[in-house]
């Protein structure tokens, strides 16, 4: 028996992403997100135009997207409620945000160079991706909220989650991502049954050419 229901959030479980970005002075930015989703090489990422990540996205056009794993929920639920945006908006004043200008040591995380971009990655994240702006788009609703494609030009992967006996993949069973589930956090609870999008995917399609959607 189905309900008709108006859920204030329609957030059905996607990984969280911690973006670094370069404030004007050259300091780091560090902000978590969830509304993220990805095709090939791009990530289309969700966020509101108010956040200093967007506008440091737009300005200087790279990012880091850092991928923390299910045990790094402490770091990240400590930069929740924060912002660097000062002084802080008023509509985020009203749910109880506060300006924090060191995200990095407010969260206990560690910046370390990148290769391509300014914004430093997040040592701790198993997974960091540079990234450079491709496109704002806009939202019709509400409007300050923008779709912000980003081109992944760098993969940065902790080799224990590397598969065995391969350079370039991934291994689902080692990576544990941490998921934002209306509004509260979840990890992976394991494989449940086997895919048939795998083989096309995984290395066993490593020559059919397979490796890009169109
Ligand atoms: C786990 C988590 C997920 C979030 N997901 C999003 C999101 O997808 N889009 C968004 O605009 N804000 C999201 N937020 C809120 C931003 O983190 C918040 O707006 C923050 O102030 C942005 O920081 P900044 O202003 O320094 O960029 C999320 C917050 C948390 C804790």
């Amino acid at each position: 028996m189905h309900k008709v229901i108006e859920p204030k959030i329609l957030y059905f479980g996607t990984p969280v992403v911690l973006i670094s970005t370069l404030n004007e002075d050259g300091s780091a930015n560090l902000a978590p997100m969830s509304s993220a989703w990805w095709l090939n090489q791009s990530c289309m990422l969700g966020m509101s135009r108010r956040s200093k990540t967007v506008q440091n996205l737009i300005r200087e056009k790279e990012c880091v997207l850092n991928l923390p794993s299910a045990d790094l929920v402490s770091a990240v639920d400590r930069l929740a409620l924060l912002t660097g945006v000062n002084p802080v908006p008023e509509s985020k004043m009203q749910m109880g945000y506060s300006y924090e200008s060191d995200k990095f040591g407010t969260a206990k995380l560690t910046p370390e160079p990148s290769d391509l971009v300014k914004a430093p990655r997040v040592a701790e994240c198993p997974i960091q991706l540079e990234a450079t702006l491709t496109q704002v788009h806009n939202f019709s609703e509400p409007s300050l909220l923008a779709s912000i494609e980003v081109a992944i030009t760098r993969v940065h992967i902790d080799e224990k989650l590397i598969m065995m006996g391969e350079n370039n993949y991934i291994d689902p069973d080692k990576w544990n991502p941490l998921i934002m589930n209306f509004c509260e956090f979840y990890g992976l609870s394991g494989k449940l049954h086997p895919s048939r999008l795998a083989p096309v995917f995984g290395p066993a399609s490593r020559n059919k050419g397979s490796r890009a959607l169109s």
